[in-house]
């Protein structure tokens, strides 16, 4: 499926109402609800079988997504501000929470992701961040962009780390 081209426009979203999917272990889309395939603009149709990269926006820093997959491979949660491409270019900030699922002898047999609407706080204040961590990784690669990170977070305080990073947003003023 051909790319959107991105636009500088905010879906809006509606408070309390979760945006979810599952994937396989490969994150392939398995399942979303009804809210998922409204404000990304596509089918479920189109989303079933798609890599969850489908809604991927290229204001995204991919270190982000290292270390998500880092830890859910290894079955850790992790939550995170994630920045997504609906179909028609515009784009919708979400508070992740990215889960494990588990068989019933404990092997993971796939992910989960419920999504609410985000502060703008939070936004404007990870969209520089964000933007910097993108440029980065296209002069000098993902590992010079995770670098960066660590000593960003350190530098906010010891116990600022990429998990608590949502948590801790106020101190970055
Ligand atoms: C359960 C689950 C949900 C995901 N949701 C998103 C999402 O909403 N947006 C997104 O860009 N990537 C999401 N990803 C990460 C994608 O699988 C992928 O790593 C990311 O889009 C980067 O794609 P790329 O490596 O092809 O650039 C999700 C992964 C999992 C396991």
């Amino acid at each position: 499926m051909k790319r959107p081209e991105p636009i500088d426009e905010e879906v809006v979203l509606q408070n309390n109402i979760y945006i979810e999917s599952d994937t396989d272990t490969k994150g392939i889309i398995t399942y979303v609800n009804d809210y998922f395939a409204e404000i990304s603009r596509y089918t479920k149709e189109e989303l079933i079988g798609q890599p969850h990269s489908i809604v991927r926006h290229p204001d995204m820093p991919k270190v982000l997504f290292k270390i998500l997959w880092d830890r859910i491979q290894n079955g850790h949660n992790f939550v995170a501000a994630v920045k997504n491409l609906a179909k028609d270019g515009r784009y919708y900030w979400v508070f992740t929470d990215f889960d494990i699922l588990k068989d019933e002898e404990g092997h993971i047999i796939g992910y989960k992701a419920s999504r609410k609407k985000i502060s703008k706080h939070v936004t404007d204040t990870l969209d520089p961040i964000y933007k910097h961590l993108v440029a980065i990784e296209k002069e000098e690669g993902i590992e010079a962009s995770e670098a960066y990170l660590d000593t960003f977070l350190s530098s906010h305080g010891e116990d600022v780390t990429v998990d608590t990073l949502l948590q801790e947003i106020h101190r970055f003023y």
